[in-house]
């Protein structure tokens, strides 16, 4: 992706106004039906002659990854200025999501430009008069919120309260597979299961060789005390939650999977992480002791959960994007991105990054969400300026 120098100018500033004057809550269940009307507004303005433009890429069209206009090279109004408690990010590197796919693949009636991408790292280009947590030239890593402009762009505003400091100790590319991800599972584990550093037990991931259950795992095992019952279903992926440090290793294709969890904890598990949630309430039901809790992160719809209370089960969502899409309390996202990053640090969590796509354009874009797609992610897929991560993760 070409780099823009220009300076920002007056037009840039009033399509970055009416851009926050036109941001909307897409309600959840509309996900895939189309949110992003914030990023359609900003990214559809581009072409007005002598305006400072920037390098994105678009989505201008709903449907299949190979259809025409799913993901394009183009150039929008360059941000305006940071105001209130924004910061102008240069964003070196991303990583790719299933929600980036869920909205590129749905539908897009108006046929505008949407900036998608919801993890970056970049550095800060400037900041809004009320921020306090960053300053110019200051290396950080974030999510962003759904309903603004996303991260396949070269400049991003986002909000200071929910970004952390980019570790110091891994590259753009290796730092950028662990916002949104990060975010989701630290919600999961410690806002919704409660976890602790008492806490014991064990806890049931599904598909723990995911983007979630990735750095979920590590964080379990380096911040509780609980026994990690990961599952994956196939050698690579087994292999993957094996070393980020799962206990045990239950493969979720197998017909037998409640005996199989059961062999492993005879009473039944403490606590479960699900992102895949479709047609597992029977096996919840079997499997998790009275008074168990479960944290759903995915859109399953019309989802009966009356099983559960035979034996007294809590049924949490985590969402990430809640915070972001209510204001409510978006500190704590900065504070445990924040946390993140000194563990990664001290060596405690490693990067989730297992592939890197080069240069940031719709081409890369394009190959990491035909992965992500395949639903048999191991790890993350991070697209990036340039590639410089030290080595591959082993
Ligand atoms: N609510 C939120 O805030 C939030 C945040 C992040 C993600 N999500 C959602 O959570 C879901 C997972 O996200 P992710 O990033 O972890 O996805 P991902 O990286 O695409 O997950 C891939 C993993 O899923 C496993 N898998 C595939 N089918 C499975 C099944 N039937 N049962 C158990 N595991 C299965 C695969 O394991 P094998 O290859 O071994 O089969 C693979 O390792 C997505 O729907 C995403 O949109 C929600």
């Amino acid at each position: 992706m070409t780099r823009c120098g220009t300076p920002h100018d007056d037009h840039a500033r009033l399509a970055q106004h009416e851009t926050r004057r036109t941001r909307q809550h897409t309600p959840l269940h509309d996900l895939e039906e189309g949110p992003m009307s914030a990023a359609a507004q900003q990214a559809g303005q581009a072409g007005h002659a002598g305006q400072a433009t920037i390098a994105t890429v678009v989505s201008r069209a709903g449907g299949p990854l190979d259809g025409e206009g799913s993901l394009v090279d183009a150039r929008i109004p360059a941000p305006a200025a940071p105001t209130g408690h924004d910061l102008l990010v240069e964003v070196a590197a991303v990583s790719v999501n299933p929600v980036d796919v869920k909205v590129r693949a749905s539908a897009n009636p108006d046929g505008r430009d949407r900036v998608l991408g919801w993890d970056a790292a970049g550095t800060v280009l400037a900041v809004g008069e009320d921020v306090t947590l960053f300053r110019p030239g200051d290396e950080v890593f974030y999510a962003g919120a759904l309903d603004r402009p996303g991260s396949y762009a070269s400049q991003q505003l986002v909000d200071e309260r929910i970004v952390g400091p980019k570790p110091a100790t891994l590259g753009f590319a290796d730092a950028a597979a662990l916002p949104l991800t990060g975010i989701t599972a630290w919600e999961a584990l410690f806002d919704k299961l409660g976890l602790t550093a008492d806490s014991t037990g064990t806890l049931l991931v599904l598909g723990a060789a995911g983007g979630v259950g990735s750095i979920l795992i590590q964080l379990a095992t380096a911040l509780t005390g609980v026994t990690v019952i990961a599952t994956a279903s196939r050698p690579e992926s087994r292999a993957w939650a094996e070393r980020l440090g799962a206990h045990v290793v239950v493969d979720h294709s197998a017909p037998d999977l409640d005996r199989r969890i059961l062999d492993v904890a005879p009473g039944g598990v403490d606590y479960v992480f699900t992102p895949q949630s479709r047609g597992r309430i029977p096996l919840f039901a079997t499997v998790v002791r009275p008074f168990g809790e479960i944290v759903a992160i995915d859109d399953e719809r019309d989802l009966d959960i009356m099983a559960l209370k035979d034996r007294s089960l809590s049924w949490h969502w985590e969402f990430m994007f809640a915070r972001a899409r209510h204001g409510y309390d978006l500190i704590a996202q900065h504070t445990l991105l924040a946390r993140i990053a000194r563990l990664v640090d001290a060596g405690r969590l490693r990067t989730t990054r297992t592939r890197t796509l080069t240069p940031l354009d719709a081409a890369s874009l394009r190959e990491a969400h035909r992965a992500v797609e395949s639903g048999h992610m191991v790890g993350k897929v991070v697209v990036a300026e340039a590639d410089d991560s030290p080595h591959a993760p082993a």
